[in-house]
C-alpha cells in the first residue's frame, strides 16, 4: 500500500513511519509512504499557506492553491483521498477493514478551522471522524487511521493476533495476563494455569462477553452472535443478577 501524506508538519508523522511495526512493515516493502509539506507548494514570497475565512468568524482556514497543487503533485484525482475532520464520518474497524483493500491512500491534514470548501469538493473522497471529540491537528487523527488500516495488511501482523482482537467478532477482547503467576497480591486466573483449552476457551468468552456488557452495551446490541455465544450471554446475565 502506498500512503502520502499532506501536511505542514512533517515530523508529527515521521515518527509513525519510523517506529515499532510500521517501520517493520515498511522495510518488508508492505507499506511504502510520501510525506508532503504542503507549504512547498505555496508561490507568495511567505510562502502563505492560511487565510481569513470569508463570511468573517474565529481562525484561520487552509487556502486552495497550495494544496491543490500538492494534490495534483501526486496524481491525486486517481488515488482515494482521505480528509480526517470532525465532521466526517465516524471511522469503525468496518471502515479500517474497507481502506485496507486499497491500493494507495492519500490524507490530508488540517489545521485550524479546516481546509476551503472546494478542496474538499474537488478531491476529498472519504471525510472522517475519529471521535466526538475535537483534536488541534489533523496529523494524530491521520496516524490513528494510518495504524488501524495497515496492520490488517497481509504479512504485518500474525492472522491469529487479527482473529482474537477485539471487534473481530464485534466484542471486546478478553483480558490477558503474563509471568509471574502471582505479583503483588493479584494471581493469573486458575483457568489460564490449567492447561485445558475448551476451559480456557469459554473463559474467555464470557470475560468478552462481560467486558462488552460492562463498557459497551451498545457494541452487543449490534453484535451478531452465533447461538452458543447468546447462550453465554443469558448464563452470564443470569450469574450476574445472583
Ligand atoms: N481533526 C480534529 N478533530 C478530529 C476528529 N475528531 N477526527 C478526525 N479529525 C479531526
Amino acid at each position: 500500500m502506498h500512503i502520502d501524506i499532506l501536511t505542514l508538519f512533517p515530523p508529527m508523522v515521521e515518527s509513525f513511519f519510523t517506529s515499532s511495526i510500521m517501520s517493520r512493515a515498511v522495510e518488508k516493502g508492505l507499506v511504502d509512504y510520501s510525506i508532503i509539506n504542503f507549504r512547498d507548494f505555496a508561490t507568495d514570497p511567505h510562502h502563505k499557506c492560511d487565510d481569513l475565512p470569508y463570511g468573517g468568524g474565529a481562525g484561520m482556514v487552509l487556502k486552495c492553491d497550495p494544496l491543490c497543487k500538492a494534490l495534483e503533485s501526486i496524481g491525486a484525482r486517481d488515488k482515494r483521498v482521505i480528509y480526517p475532520s470532525p465532521s466526517g464520518r465516524l471511522f469503525t474497524q468496518s471502515y479500517a477493514q474497507e481502506l485496507s483493500g486499497e491500493e494507495s491512500l492519500v490524507f490530508i491534514c488540517g489545521h485550524y478551522e479546516g481546509l476551503d470548501q472546494r478542496v474538499i469538493d474537488t478531491y476529498v473522497d472519504d471525510e472522517i471522524s475519529i471521535g466526538d471529540y475535537v483534536l488541534s491537528s489533523g496529523e494524530s487523527a491521520t496516524t490513528v487511521i494510518i495504524d488501524a488500516v495497515y496492520r490488517l495488511l497481509d504479512g504485518v501482523i500474525a492472522s491469529e493476533s487479527l482473529e482474537d482482537e477485539s471487534f473481530s467478532d464485534q466484542l471486546l477482547e478478553y483480558p490477558q495476563y503474563t509471568r509471574p503467576e502471582r505479583y503483588c497480591t493479584k494471581s493469573v486466573p486458575d483457568v489460564l494455569l490449567s492447561g485445558h483449552h475448551e476451559r480456557i476457551a469459554t473463559w474467555r468468552v464470557f470475560r468478552k462477553l462481560e467486558k462488552t456488557m460492562l463498557s459497551r452495551p451498545e457494541v452487543l446490541s449490534r453484535a451478531s452472535l452465533d447461538l452458543e455465544v447468546r447462550r453465554r450471554l443469558i448464563d452470564l446475565i443470569n450469574e450476574m443478577k445472583g
